[in-house]
């Protein structure tokens, strides 16, 4: 039986990748390769939905893909690509666009806090439509799976949504896409503001935790993290928020369950734990860190390998942008 097919995609939109990214995708990407057929996007036409410098995107782009192949991303497993790269993406989003409902799309709750926060003023029409693109990217790939965080839960039930009404009207074109959330990970918080989820548009920057970011800064970040009333270590998310994301992010690292560590730091304090939360870190990012700088020091391999993903990716993509025309009476 051939493989099962996975999609996901990341913005490019800053320097580093952050936990959250990793623990709450990235981690499955690498770990689905060896079972489905896979292919990961870097999203650069998302990212152009916020005001952005020519010279930080090109340099983030090639970051994000260094990066990726630094975590574990296997140009010989995946197809990894970039999405300005393959246009038809923009074919099948125009598509979706005018498949969804002005009134279902204003109920995107990212869409809603993303325009609140800059005002409707400043709100681009790319920020609204962007679910739409988002549904293309997955239903060009026929994709059964999409490894995300919770956040983008809502986007998969959309694209879910857009599909069967397309394959109702038009004939059975697309794959029905489900989300694939695990728990543990699918929302890492701030370790500044533990209620609040680890993002890479925080404010000071000091509760996120960046993979590329230097050992002793992130040793630095973690000694000073916000924790709770108490002494005890133990997970509760409603009472202890901070310690509750600083075990999740520990076990999902160390491979420990949760039980394990709260028996382990029994009777000892926050400042132990965080200590040895730290350690864990900092041993698990460093590896990564260099091997993805040594990787940016050669632009052209970086580039050959986008390039052979993005080949993949048209093959793939321009099939079903052509099943789509079909089913819409479009004259090819
Ligand atoms: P983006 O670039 O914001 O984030 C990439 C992935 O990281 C997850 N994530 C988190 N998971 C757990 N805890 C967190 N604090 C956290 N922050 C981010 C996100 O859920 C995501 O899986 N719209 C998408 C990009 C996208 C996409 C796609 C994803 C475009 N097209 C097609 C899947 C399929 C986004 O903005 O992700």
């Amino acid at each position: 039986m051939s493989q099962k097919r996975v999609l996901s995609g990341i913005q490019p939109t800053s320097d580093s990748f952050h936990l959250g990214n990793y623990l709450g995708a990235v981690k499955q990407w690498v770990e689905l390769q060896d079972t489905h057929d896979t292919f990961y996007c870097i999203v650069d036409l998302h990212a152009l939905t916020i005001e952005t410098d020519p010279a930080l995107l090109r340099k983030r782009t090639l970051a994000s893909a260094a990066q990726l192949l630094a975590l574990g991303i296997s140009p010989e497993k995946s197809t990894l690509f970039i999405q300005s790269q393959v246009p038809q993406h923009n074919q099948l989003g125009w598509i979706m666009e005018c498949m969804a409902g002005f009134g279902e799309a204003s109920r995107m709750t990212q869409f809603k806090d993303k325009s609140a926060k800059v005002g409707s003023d400043s709100a681009r029409v790319g920020l609204f439509t962007y679910p739409m693109l988002q549904a293309a990217d997955i239903l060009l790939y026929q994709a059964d799976l999409v490894p995300v965080g919770e956040d983008q839960r809502q986007h998969i039930e959309l694209t879910r949504d857009l599909a069967g009404r397309f394959n109702a009207r038009y004939g059975d074109t697309f794959t029905l896409p489900e989300a694939y959330i695990l728990k543990a990970g699918a929302k890492i918080n701030d370790i500044q503001d533990p209620t609040s989820k680890m993002s890479k548009s925080s404010g000071s920057g000091a509760g996120v935790i960046e993979i590329m970011d230097s050992p002793d800064a992130n040793l630095k970040k973690i000694k000073s993290a916000v924790t709770d009333a108490g002494r005890e270590v133990k997970f509760d998310q409603s009472e202890k928020p901070g310690i509750s994301n600083l075990l999740t992010i520990h076990s999902a690292l160390s491979g420990r369950t949760i039980a394990e560590l709260e028996n382990e730091f029994e009777g000892k304090g926050y400042g132990d734990f965080k200590s040895a939360v730290a350690d864990v870190v900092v041993e698990y990012l460093r590896p990564i860190r260099e091997r993805a700088l040594e990787l940016l020091q050669d632009e052209k391999h970086l580039l050959s390998v986008l390039h052979d993903g993005s080949a993949k990716a048209r093959t793939v993509a321009g099939a079903t942008v052509d099943a789509t025309y079909k089913g819409l009476g479009v004259v090819q």
